[in-house]
């Protein structure tokens, strides 16, 4: 979690962090989500919807870089964002990072190059106050990616059901911020209390064992077929 304030407090102190004192980037929540499912999923291919000014883009980067993911081969970050202040924040912000992401203005060059990922992060690109229109990713994820939602983006959740829910065992996991940050600790800023929501695609227990047990008898009668056609010949 220290990691996650870390990150939380440096952002909410910039430029377009807030509005009227009242916090638009990420939460320390789901930062601190967002660092768990890097070291637990190990995605090789990022899509971010709603760079913002780049709290979430910098949590994966930093994390990324220290585990070891930016040396996989294949590694991406691509981040959807077109708001003309947020890409300068974002080039300023991740100043450290330059040519390690990739900003896009929307989804659609993406799908058209049949682009897929196996996390997507959704900060934007859904029906609130400040996104910029809906962003579509059906197609857009690898089977067994994982999705994590800031906020609660219950249109955006349900969209992603509708294009994904058909694949098995689609488990929605809900978490929720169980402590407010004190607001003092960034000046003239309070925290929102949001949960954060993760979007797992597990395997059915047919895919887990009934198919790989389906496969190892297939080799094996193929070699015993082998072995008694050699002794024939
Ligand atoms: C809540 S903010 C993201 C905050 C960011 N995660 C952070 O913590 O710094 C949402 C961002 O998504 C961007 N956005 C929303 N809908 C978009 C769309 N359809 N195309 C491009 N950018 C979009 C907005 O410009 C805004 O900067």
């Amino acid at each position: 979690m220290k990691e996650a304030r870390r990150i939380w407090q440096r952002f909410a102190a910039l430029p377009g962090a807030s509005l009227d004192g009242v916090v638009g980037i990420a939460s320390e929540h789901a930062i601190a989500g967002l660092i768990e499912v890097l070291g637990r999923y190990r995605p090789r291919r990022i899509l971010e919807l709603g760079g913002g000014i780049g709290t979430l883009t910098y949590t994966i980067l930093c994390t990324a870089r220290r585990n070891g993911l930016t040396a996989v081969p294949g590694f991406s970050l691509v981040t959807v964002e077109s708001h003309p202040f947020c890409l300068e924040q974002l080039s300023k912000n991740l100043a450290d990072f330059d040519g390690a992401y990739r900003v896009v203005p929307n989804t659609e060059e993406l799908r058209a190059r049949g682009e897929t990922f196996d996390l997507l992060v959704v900060d934007g690109g859904g029906d609130l106050g400040n996104d910029l229109g809906i962003q579509d990713v059906s197609g857009s994820l690898e089977t067994g990616a994982v999705v994590l939602v800031e906020g609660g983006r219950i249109f955006q959740r349900r969209l992603l059901e509708e294009w994904y829910g058909h694949r098995p065992h689609l488990t929605f996991k809900s978490q929720s911020l169980k402590k407010t940050l004190r607001s003092q600790e960034v000046e003239g800023v309070a925290c929102e209390n949001k949960p954060y929501h993760l979007l797992v695609f597990e395997p059915s227990l047919r895919d887990r064992w009934v198919y790989p047990a389906v496969r190892r008898i297939n080799r094996t009668s193929i070699r015993i077929q082998r072995l008694l056609s050699r002794g024939k010949g």
